[in-house]
């Protein structure tokens, strides 16, 4: 049986998630699903790297950071990291950068000309260059997945791509950021915005700069890809029409309840006879609406589309395991299409 060789690109809250679940699944991910893995190297941003071509112990390396310790020593760079023999998927959880994609960027171009798969949860490299990615990626026989992109692992990539191949999707709604339906949702309740903030940072919701949250660039990225993967276009960022949380204060959003509505950050994406219109911005919802309803980091999709009209998923948007769990289920296609599975 083969055993796959991991390579890990960045350690924060999103790679330490997948490793819990791997440390903690191991076995049934071997008797159920005949993946057997190695983990070759961890490349952190700040907390150092290690590497080990028999294999590195993730609960190892899960204490030290417990304990405040360095992943490790070793003075392996990224680019170094994917390029070892043995490795067959990397593990790009780099932060998102919507201006450069970089470290990602990089990362996926070198692994996946190395004939690589590529998981990821960095959106910068999808909104900036999916389209060279994903041919990259079919040139070299390797797969480029990033289901952790949109609302973590609640399956909404692969749902619309796999699951519903051949509908024509004519217009998407979500709500598509964790961070600021927590931090709505909370304010709703009598928290100052401030201390809402806080505690969707410690839950591990918020972006590394969570301006990116506030102000809809997160919301607008994921609107992009939605646009660009499942509708099959070219949008770029800047044809988002985006407009943030930021200027909303909690009276805007107790004015709102004692109306029997709520405020929620809408992504909206259509098909027009020009092409496609995406756009984010809060909008005040009637409580009758099937989004209102959506609170905390949990995230909604709605697909409306020709041959089973309106499908709605609703499941965690954000989180360290959740996002964790949208690396593995990626992992897994990646081995399924490799592997028979028993
Ligand atoms: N900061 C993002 C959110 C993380 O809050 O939705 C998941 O992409």
């Amino acid at each position: 049986m083969k055993i796959w060789g991991l390579c890990f690109i960045g350690f924060g809250n999103v790679g330490q998630g997948l490793a819990r679940i791997l440390v903690r699944e191991e076995e049934k991910l071997y008797h159920k699903w005949g993946f057997k893995f190695k983990t070759l190297a961890v490349v952190g941003r700040t907390k150092g790297a290690c590497k080990n071509p028999e294999g590195i112990s993730l609960q190892a390396l899960l204490n030290r950071l417990d304990r405040g310790e360095s992943i490790g020593t070793d003075l392996i760079s990224p680019l170094e990291a994917v390029r070892l023999s043995g490795v067959d998927i990397v593990i790009d959880v780099t932060p998102t950068n919507l201006t450069t994609g970089e470290p990602g960027l990089s990362i996926t171009r070198a692994a996946l000309n190395e004939g690589k798969h590529v998981i990821s949860s960095n959106k910068g490299p999808v909104s900036l260059a999916f389209h060279e990615l994903q041919k990259l990626a079919s040139d070299k026989r390797c797969e480029y997945r990033f289901e952790g992109t949109v609302m973590s692992g609640t399956p909404a990539i692969n749902l619309a791509l796999e699951s519903m191949a051949g509908c024509e999707f004519y217009e998407i709604q979500g709500i598509v950021n964790g961070t600021t339906n927590y931090i709505l949702t909370r304010m709703e309740e009598g928290l100052e915005y401030d201390v809402a903030l806080k505690e969707a940072q410690d839950l591990g919701y918020a972006e590394t700069n969570p301006e990116g949250d506030m102000d809809g660039w997160d919301a607008a990225v994921k609107a992009q890809i939605i646009a660009n993967v499942i509708m099959r276009n070219t949008i770029p960022l800047s044809k988002v029409t985006r407009k943030g949380i930021a200027g909303l204060s909690r009276k805007n959003i107790q004015a709102a309840k004692s109306k029997g509505a709520k405020i929620k950050l809408l992504a909206h994406i259509q098909r027009t006879s020009n092409g496609i219109s995406a756009s984010v911005a809060p909008v005040e919802l009637p409580l009758s609406h099937p989004l209102a309803g959506v609170d905390g980091a949990t995230n909604a999709i709605t697909y409306t589309t020709n041959n089973i009209k309106n499908v709605t998923i609703i499941g965690p948007g954000a989180g360290r395991e959740e996002t964790g769990q949208a690396l593995l289920s990626d992992m897994l296609s990646i081995v399924a299409h490799e592997q028979v599975l028993f």
